[in-house]
């Protein structure tokens, strides 16, 4: 049974919409084997932890059987535990503990490929062309004489052709590495074996789920090309014939039912890149699923205007679906936004210079607490609440993500951001676990340890803990579809709030002098406030009692 905490004054059914659920990456958050890689044990015993800092729920990426050629997100079966990371029974007790401490399980589900080494392609690829299980996947002959040319002009996200030519002449589509072959969403087998799976899950007693590619299962009929190169440019911009179909919503209706058969409370949550929120919006209607990460948000600058923008038009656009809005900084996908942030701007999601660490701590502090005090959901990615940068030093020898391999791929570095976490000052691994971390942690990560920052005033783990339980009891923060700004501030700041709360927030690198809105309940760096007028610092923000 799922657990009825209630936040606030939400019924537990709506628990979700100003959840703050916390994304753990199973390899990298703690092992309780010692064999260099976490596991779902090493999360179970970690639960208390996360109750402790105040999140809602955790939401796991993928754990499932898988050779590991995209971090697991290449599944060979999507029923089983990959022995890495420890069985069906690690799952089942892993669940149960997080209900027992009121906590809620979000498992990733990847529906848009498979892994290549999963039953159904290995068989395909076996029986040749022709073979009826080829019609699951997107097996085509090439063009050109001897079919030796790709059957579209698609490239992979992870760079290079979207085809790989097979022995026997046919090529067959994936969207992302080799070793992820598209799914054909056309095939009834492929819809049952997903609602199939569906129920597996819900049967588990999980409480949702995070669907990977969402926006990547329809393809346009007839797999047109789209012509002109240097397309990955155009991803999260431009319309593509490979995302955001407008078919794939059927598929959503469809799940969404089978949701409903269960309790109430459990949700999905869209990873879907669209070229605007407005088309983000459509996934989260109310027949559909509940939540979309809110990839636009993520992507903008430390700058008052730009966040100003991008939250109002968050808001605009969820609010005619009745969706709540989501917040989001960091995840396994992106370079750490203390360290985005330490950074100029217009560098993208993927950086690899460190940039000035002490400034994106201060930024990335403040823009924690702007993105509590925001209505709506919020996600936190593990080891933000420690203030941990990106490693963008990791010897290229060591590094894992399949895009760094390819030529012009996106993304490519994010194993940056997937450097195993630090429980202790000292030890193997930082207390990660016994024997050693599957990527090198670098030179004193101790010091940026869950203990070492546990009790320490004024700590990135104390500023989180303390902003979590403010956000519970405050009555209404996080609820509802709006913010009232106040636009009497100087450039470079934000001020808004709601009745009996306020927050204030200066984005520019010098102390500005703005109105004493009330008491103050919590300040990402050090304020002195009293008498009519304060001066809030640079890069801060702090939460106000009105
Ligand atoms: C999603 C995942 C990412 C993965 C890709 C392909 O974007 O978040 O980690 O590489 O899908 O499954």
């Amino acid at each position: 049974m799922a657990p009825a905490r209630v936040t606030s004054t939400r019924e537990a059914a709506d628990w979700w919409r100003d959840a703050v659920i916390y994304q753990v990456y199973p390899r990298s958050f703690a092992d309780s084997n010692g064999d260099g890689t976490g596991d779902l044990e090493g999360i179970r015993q970690r639960l208390p932890y996360l109750r402790d800092l105040g999140v809602d729920a955790v939401w796991l990426s993928p754990f499932y059987a898988s050779p590991q050629a995209d971090g697991g997100y290449d599944v060979a079966d999507y029923r089983a535990v990959d022995p890495m990371f420890g069985n069906l029974l690690d799952a089942d007790a892993l669940i149960r503990d997080a209900h027992a401490l009121d906590l809620r399980i979000i498992v990733d589900l990847v529906p848009n490929h498979s892994s290549d080494q999963h039953e159904w392609f290995r068989r395909a690829v076996a029986e040749g062309p022709g073979s009826p299980l080829r019609e699951r996947y997107h097996f085509h002959p090439g063009k050109g004489e001897d079919g030796g040319l790709p059957p579209n002009d698609w490239e992979s996200i992870f760079g290079g052709p979207a085809w790989t030519r097979l022995p026997d002449g046919e090529w067959y589509l994936h969207l992302f590495a080799p070793e992820q072959p598209d799914l054909n969403w056309e095939h009834p087998a492929v819809a049952d074996e997903f609602r199939s799976i569906l129920r597996f899950w819900l049967d588990m007693g999980v409480d949702g789920f995070r669907i990977d590619v969402a926006h990547g299962m329809v393809k346009a009929e007839g797999l047109p090309d789209l012509g002109g190169s240097d397309q990955l440019k155009l991803l999260g911009t431009d319309a593509m014939p490979f995302f955001d179909q407008d078919g794939v919503h059927d598929i959503y209706r469809a799940w969404r039912l089978i949701l409903n058969e269960y309790d109430r409370d459990r949700i999905f949550v869209a990873e879907a890149w669209t070229p605007t929120v407005e088309r983000t919006a459509n996934y989260v209607r109310p027949d559909e699923l509940h939540q979309a990460f809110n990839f636009q948000y993520l992507g903008a600058p430390w700058d008052a205007a730009e966040l100003r923008a991008i939250i109002d038009s968050s808001l605009d656009a969820m609010r005619p679906v009745g969706a709540p809005a989501t917040w989001v900084l960091s995840n396994h996908d992106v370079t750490r936004h203390a360290t985005r942030y330490a950074n100029p701007p217009g560098l993208g999601t993927q950086i690899r210079t460190p940039g000035d660490r002490a400034l994106g701590l201060r930024r990335a502090r403040a823009a924690t607490l702007l993105m509590l005090a925001l209505p709506g959901s919020a996600y936190i990615y593990q080891g933000e609440e420690l203030g941990l940068p990106d490693v963008t030093d990791l010897p290229d020898d060591l590094r894992q993500d399949p895009s760094f391999f390819r030529a012009q791929g996106q993304d490519g570095f994010r194993d940056g951001c997937r450097v195993p976490i630090p429980w202790t000052r000292e030890g193997s691994s930082y207390g990660f676990g016994d024997g050693g971390s599957w990527l090198p942690q670098p030179a004193g990560w101790g010091e940026l340890s869950v203990e070492a920052q546990t009790g320490v005033a004024g700590s990135t783990l104390e500023l989180y803990r303390t902003a979590l339980a403010v956000r519970r009891e405050q009555p209404g923060l996080g609820d509802g579809t709006d913010v009232v700004w106040h636009d009497e501030v100087p450039t470079g700041t934000l001020r808004f709030g709601r009745s009996g709360f306020a927050c204030t927030v200066n984005t520019t690198g010098s102390a500005v002098r703005i109105a004493t809105p009330g008491r103050v309940l919590l300040a990402s760096s050090p304020v002195t406030a009293g008498g009519d007028e304060f001066e809030l610092p640079a890069d801060t923000a702090v939460w106000w009692e009105v």
